[in-house]
């Protein structure tokens, strides 16, 4: 059953259509991820949602409760929507202690001092931040301030957390960390989330769904695996980091999900045709492979075509290589193997692993 309901969502500022048409819906008791490049509208959906911005057109319902109908002039105010927010920006409050802080949101629901303190403490406790009550909350890490305002957005129990790039502020380790602890804060506490970030990885570590958006528009959305594994469009493909490459249609392998497209006049190579896609022969086409999915190899092997490293660079776990291909840039990443430029080597692909794209 669906906890959040958006339809046709459209929010304009000016002449400029910041979200334009935006429908989906949020299951009770999981996480739907919002991705995509800055500016593409992903915080002004959350603002809509929170009641912090007014849309021009569309319904947004919470847990069964119509909060905005544009038609019907439903606009409910942001504290009757009954939701916790955590910003990038802490906002944690300098001239309070952690508990205060932690404590603020149910001294504005009339809740008695001992009562707040107590919960206070239970949900600081949940965090990790237990014996921090008393601390001010300006003397804690920035990792730790972190987790004070994710412990204020869920301390009145919300049925739905809203997240706008909360854990971009942390170092590698501790936003790894955060991640898995909210995960299983999540599955403890039974709250629906919504978690707005640019990083792939974050999405895909946190959320079951996951929309992906474009200039104010949805260019993708779904189960983050299917999303990930099958990018449906250019953009998508793009905006995994995927190779994306220029291609002249050959045609289908007659009985197969295939098509053979070629690179340019001396490279072809075999994908799977993706949706939509027009399989006339001379037809212009992308064909996308991830970087993983590219190995640059010293011996030859079935299917392999040889090549030449361009460039590399060391990435710690991992090398990327440019493999140049008779004409054709390829970008691999691969467990260091310490090609230098200049090399020849093979470059290994599967045909799974190349979709064609129109
Ligand atoms: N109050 C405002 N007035 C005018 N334009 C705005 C306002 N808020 C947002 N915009 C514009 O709307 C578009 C969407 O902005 P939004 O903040 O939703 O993007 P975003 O996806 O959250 O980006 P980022 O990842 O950089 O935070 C942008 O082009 C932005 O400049
Ligand atoms: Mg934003």
């Amino acid at each position: 059953m669906s906890f959040v309901h958006i339809a046709h969502l459209t929010k304009r500022f000016g002449g400029h259509t910041a979200v334009g048409d935006v429908s989906f819906d949020v299951p009770r008791g999981s996480t739907l991820a919002l991705l995509g490049p800055s500016g593409c509208g992903k915080t002004t959906i959350l603002r809509c949602l929170a009641g912090l911005e007014t849309p021009d057109a569309g319904i947004i319902e919470i847990g069964g409760n119509r909060v905005f109908d544009k038609v019907r002039n439903v606009d409910l105010m942001p504290e009757k929507r009954e939701l916790g927010i955590v910003f990038q920006s802490y906002a944690v409050w300098p001239h309070m202690t952690v508990a205060e802080n932690v404590a603020f949101p149910l001294k504005v629901r009339g809740m008695g001092a001992a009562e707040r303190l107590a919960r206070a403490s239970k949900m600081l406790e949940t965090v990790g931040l237990k014996g921090f009550e008393s601390r001010s909350a300006t003397l804690v890490s920035g990792g730790q301030q972190q987790r004070i305002a994710l412990a204020r957005a869920l301390v009145h129990e919300p049925r739905l957390v809203l997240f706008d790039e909360a854990l971009s502020n942390l170092d590698a380790q501790l936003r790894e960390q955060m991640r898995l602890e909210l995960r299983l804060l999540q599955e403890r506490l039974g709250f629906t989330a919504i978690y707005v970030t640019h990083d792939q990885a974050e999405a895909f570590g946190l959320a079951d769904t996951v929309v992906l958006m474009n200039h104010g528009t949805i260019e993708t959305s779904g189960p983050a695996r299917a999303v990930f594994a099958r990018p449906a469009t250019a953009f998508v493909a793009r905006f995994f980091g995927m190779n994306v490459l220029d291609a002249r249609m050959i045609g289908p392998v007659a009985g197969t999900p295939y098509v053979d497209v070629a690179l340019n006049d001396r490279v072809t190579v075999r994908g799977i045709a993706g949706d939509g896609l027009d399989t006339n022969p001379g037809k212009t086409v992308l064909a996308c492979i991830r970087k993983e999915s590219v190995r640059a190899d010293r011996v030859a092997c079935d299917g392999a075509l040889p090549g030449t490293i361009e460039a590399m660079s060391f990435l710690g776990v991992a090398e990327e290589y440019i493999v140049d291909i008779s004409g054709v840039s390829l970008r691999a990443t691969q467990p260091a193997a310490g090609f230098k430029r200049g090399d020849a080597v093979h470059a290994v692909m599967l045909s799974d692993d190349w979709i064609v794209l129109p």
